[in-house]
């Protein structure tokens, strides 16, 4: 099964994003904005994991997160891959260094629980809103939401999500872990 593990901001947050990508969705064409329930951050993309390793997988990624506490994370510009000027993905990006040290942790339990590691790309954080096949001129859209600086939010679970190919695309959420508390200070 395909599987990968993504954080899920709150629905305020999402909302947020909505309104200002709200006038643009479906003027570009070519450009298909996957529905908003699916939206998420991927950590980390385990690709094809046999079944017999979902076990496993799940006690690594459970140790992995409850050794992190909650991250705080704010969405912050919109960017495209690879490039603005040839864009095939959309994205909302993410502030927050913390998610790359627990990015790399959920990456290297899932190795060790033996899921191969099908993403070998350097860690981006972002939220994909739209996806092109063909290359696509996105400058005009990050231009004209680059004003854009969303409200801080709190990332608390991490989820484990299996992506069933559709179509339609769809995730379902597998198991779902508490990062911990915040120190108090
Ligand atoms: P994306 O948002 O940039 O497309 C489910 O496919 C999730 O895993 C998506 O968020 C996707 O990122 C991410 N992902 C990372 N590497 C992937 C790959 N090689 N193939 C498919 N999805 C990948």
């Amino acid at each position: 099964m395909r599987l990968f593990a993504a954080l899920v901001p709150p629905d305020e947050v999402l909302d947020e994003i909505s309104r200002a990508i709200a006038p643009h969705v479906g003027q570009v064409p070519g450009l298909r904005w996957p529905d908003r329930d699916t939206w998420h951050i991927t950590l980390a993309f385990f690709g094809e994991v046999p079944d017999h390793v979902l076990p496993e997988l799940e006690v690594r990624l459970a140790r992995a997160v409850r050794r992190y506490n909650v991250l705080d994370l704010a969405f912050s510009g919109f960017g495209a891959f690879s490039s603005a000027r040839r864009a095939r993905v959309f994205w909302a990006g993410v502030t927050g260094d913390s998610m790359v040290r627990l990015a790399d942790s959920v990456k290297a339990g899932a190795r060790r629980a033996g899921a191969a590691q099908t993403d070998e790309k350097r860690f981006h954080p972002h939220l994909t809103l739209a996806r092109s096949k063909q290359e696509v001129d996105l400058r005009p859209l990050v231009e004209a939401l680059s004003g854009f600086s969303g409200t801080p939010w709190r990332a608390e679970h991490v989820r484990l999500f299996r992506s069933h190919q559709g179509p339609p695309v769809r995730y379902e959420s597998l198991a779902e872990w508490a990062l911990a508390p915040a120190a108090r200070s």
